[in-house]
């Protein structure tokens, strides 16, 4: 029996943003009587400082300036693009790059990511936003992008944090010297330097953030299928295109054979030596939906299967890939709204922990960036445990989780065997 139904699953490039108004720039919020303010203020729930905290202290605010650093310029050179920082295929994503008719007026990328890249054009709002007791819902009516919501907040980020059809990194980038993006919500709002007051009304207890990482998993998840089905299906771009493979498969340091944990691992699933599918976004979110829903977690992992299988041969065939990633994201889709509406709680929160935890030596063996994803998890979930709950060996587990992290800080190095060994040192301290 299909437990869920598959509907087409709309990517970010789909959902985000329909534009109901015009950008102004950054300009139109710096006043110091706006969001410019240095001091925090009292007056209303917004602090009214936010600019200058996104200025002084966010690296978004210095997404234009990278463009030009020497990294930069060899990766114009390389692929040939001419002054990065003129360069569409950068400014998209460092910059509000948007198209002439939808400004109101001139405004220079220079300013990196600001307010209205998260925050949607302000034309509409920008005059009654200011209003005492103005609903949020007024503004978001108006055009303000909603990144209260969870789901939307996420799509947003990963615009530019995945990538969308009309603006992506892809290896011949990473090739060339871009890092390769990878997210958790969670960890990435947290890094972020907060520009808005933690916990709010809306911030419904204590247990949000566990919410957070639950539905940023889940609609990254739907958002890399997307991108797998898409160059899949473009038979123009490049195929099989690296950057959807695991990038330690190939760029490992080789060892003498008695020493390889590779061979000593072996190779299920697909023959020795073919690069096999980063499955890294996958492997977490099969912990949560095992946890929270073992029926539609088979379903899941079934179409996942299948998928990995075709992904895993050298040449397999690509409007079958498209076509089992359409109907696994679908499902992601589906259950992201189950994740979306779940009650998290400090029970269910140890839960998870534990069991991402005990699967420590199937995730190591998975790849590097499947272990990379459960570190961070393991980080998002025992901030909001410890904070909480406050466990006598808070500080063992966070060193343990901070030892997770170390494995990670030479990847081409990355050794399964070591990080299952950690893995089982945070499990033991969880308890079972
Ligand atoms: C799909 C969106 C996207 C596109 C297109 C893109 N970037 Fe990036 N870039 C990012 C993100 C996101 C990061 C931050 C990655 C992280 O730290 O997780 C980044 C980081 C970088 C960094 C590292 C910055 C640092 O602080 O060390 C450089 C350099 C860079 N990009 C250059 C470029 C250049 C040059 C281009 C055009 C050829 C480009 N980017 C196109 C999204 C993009
Ligand atoms: C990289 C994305 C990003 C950028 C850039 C950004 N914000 Fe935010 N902002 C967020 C997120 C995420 C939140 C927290 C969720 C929320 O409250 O909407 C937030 C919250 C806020 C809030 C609190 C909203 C509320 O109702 O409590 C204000 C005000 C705000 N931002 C203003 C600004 C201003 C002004 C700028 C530019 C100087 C800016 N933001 C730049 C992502 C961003
Ligand atoms: C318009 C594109 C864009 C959007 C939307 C965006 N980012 Fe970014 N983000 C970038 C780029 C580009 C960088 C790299 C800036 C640099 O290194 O100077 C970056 C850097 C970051 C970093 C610093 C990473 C590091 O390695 O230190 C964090 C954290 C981050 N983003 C979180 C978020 C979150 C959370 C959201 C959504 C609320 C978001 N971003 C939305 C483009 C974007
Ligand atoms: C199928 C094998 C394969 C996969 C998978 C792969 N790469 Fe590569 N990568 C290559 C090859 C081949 C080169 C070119 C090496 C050369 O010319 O010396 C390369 C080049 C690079 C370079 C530049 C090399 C250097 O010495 O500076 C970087 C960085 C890189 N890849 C990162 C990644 C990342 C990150 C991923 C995963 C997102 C990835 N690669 C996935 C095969 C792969």
């Amino acid at each position: 029996m299909l437990l869920i139904t598959p509907a087409l699953a709309a990517g970010p490039a789909e959902t985000a943003g329909t534009v109901t108004g015009k950008y102004v720039g950054p300009g139109g919020c710096a006043a110091s009587s706006c969001h410019g303010s240095v001091q925090p203020k009292t007056v209303t729930r917004i602090f009214q400082n936010e600019y200058s905290i996104w200025i002084a202290q966010d690296k978004h605010a210095r997404a234009f300036s990278v463009l030009s650093n020497p990294v930069s310029l060899r990766i114009g050179r390389i692929l040939n693009i001419g002054r990065p920082d003129q360069a569409a295929r950068c400014l998209v994503c460092h910059s509000l790059y948007v198209p002439s008719e939808q400004r109101v007026q001139i405004f220079e990328p220079d300013d990196g990511v600001s307010c209205e890249s998260c925050h949607g054009p302000a034309s509409g709002w920008l005059g009654p936003h200011t209003q005492r007791d103005w609903p949020h819902e007024k503004s978001v009516a108006l055009g303000m992008y909603d990144t209260r919501n969870l789901t939307g907040r996420t799509e947003k980020c990963l615009t530019c944090h995945l990538g969308t059809a009309e603006k992506f990194v892809d290896h011949e980038m990473i090739a060339a010297g871009h890092p390769d993006l990878t997210f958790e919500l969670a960890l990435f709002t947290s890094v972020m330097p907060r520009h808005w007051k933690m916990p709010q009304s809306y911030e419904t207890g204590a247990w949000r953030q566990v919410q957070a990482w639950g539905v940023g998993e889940a609609v990254q998840l739907r958002a890399s299928l997307n991108r797998v089905s898409r160059r899949a299906k473009d038979a123009k771009g490049a195929w099989p295109e690296y950057a959807e493979l695991d990038c330690f498969a190939c760029h490992h340091s080789l060892t003498p054979a008695l020493d390889s944990w590779r061979q000593e691992r072996g190779y299920a699933g697909h023959r020795p030596g073919n690069p096999p599918w980063n499955q890294s976004r996958e492997v977490i979110f099969r912990a949560l939906v095992e946890e929270i829903s073992p029926d539609a977690a088979r379903q899941f992992n079934e179409e996942i299967t299948r998928l990995a299988n075709l992904m895993n041969q050298l040449n397999g065939n690509r409007e079958e890939i498209g076509a089992s990633a359409d109907r696994a994201a679908a499902l992601a889709d589906q259950l992201g709204k189950q994740v979306e509406a779940q009650n998290y709680d400090a029970a269910l929160t140890l839960r998870l922990l534990r069991r991402v935890a005990r699967d420590g030596a199937s995730i190591a063996n998975e790849d590097e960036r499947a272990a990379e994803q459960a570190a961070m998890t393991l980080d998002s979930l025992f901030t909001a445990y410890n904070q909480n709950v406050k466990p006598a060996n808070g500080a063992e587990v966070r060193a343990a989780i901070d030892g997770l992290f170390q494995q990670l800080q030479n990847p081409s190095a990355y050794s399964a065997p070591k990080f299952a060994a950690q893995m089982q040192r945070v499990s033991e301290l969880l308890g079972r």
